[in-house]
């Protein structure tokens, strides 16, 4: 392999790679599904240049193998984002993400008179989304807030 041909990220033997996530949505990703906690190692490549994109961040996760549910959640704050699972270091299947219909524990509601945020209980949000446009309306509260509105509280 030539060197521009060389991964920018080594490669994995199991796991999963979360690829094109947008440039600087990485660490998001990472900390509000707290993919880091783990005892599995974890590589990151942030601002990698990407035809496709530009520039984009990739989260590869050692022996985990993140499943649809998880994968459909990323896509609230990484749209384009592709889930690969590699086993023996081959690329074995490739999710596509489609937006959840709701997200529970992930974000917190903006709305400080919200019962969420007195209350020890889990947040939970139905995902509305209007082309482009993603809302999230709080179970609790019934209000609906902008997609980054809420992703930039945690
Ligand atoms: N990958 C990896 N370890 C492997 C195999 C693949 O980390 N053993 C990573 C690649 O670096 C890439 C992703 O998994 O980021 C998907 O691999 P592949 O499908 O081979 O790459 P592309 O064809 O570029 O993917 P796409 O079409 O989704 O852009
Ligand atoms: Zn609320």
């Amino acid at each position: 392999m030539s060197k521009e041909n060389q991964l920018q990220v080594e490669a994995i033997k199991q796991g999963s790679v979360i690829d094109h996530i947008p440039a600087h949505a990485g660490i998001k990703v990472l900390r509000l599904f707290e993919l880091h906690k783990t005892q599995n190692k974890v590589t990151i490549g942030l601002n990698l240049p990407s035809s496709a994109l530009g520039h984009k961040d990739l989260i590869k996760i050692e022996n985990v193998f993140i499943d649809e549910d998880l994968a459909n959640q990323l896509a609230l704050l990484a749209p384009n984002a592709t889930v690969n699972q590699i086993e023996d270091y081959e690329v074995v299947k490739k999710l596509q993400l489609n937006l959840p219909q709701r997200v529970d524990r992930v974000f917190q509601c903006p709305n400080s008179n919200c019962i969420t945020r007195t209350e020890p209980v889990a947040s939970s949000f139905t995902v509305v989304s209007k082309g482009d446009a993603i809302k999230l309306k709080c179970k609790y509260c019934e209000k609906a807030f902008n997609r980054d509105s809420v992703a930039e509280l945690r």
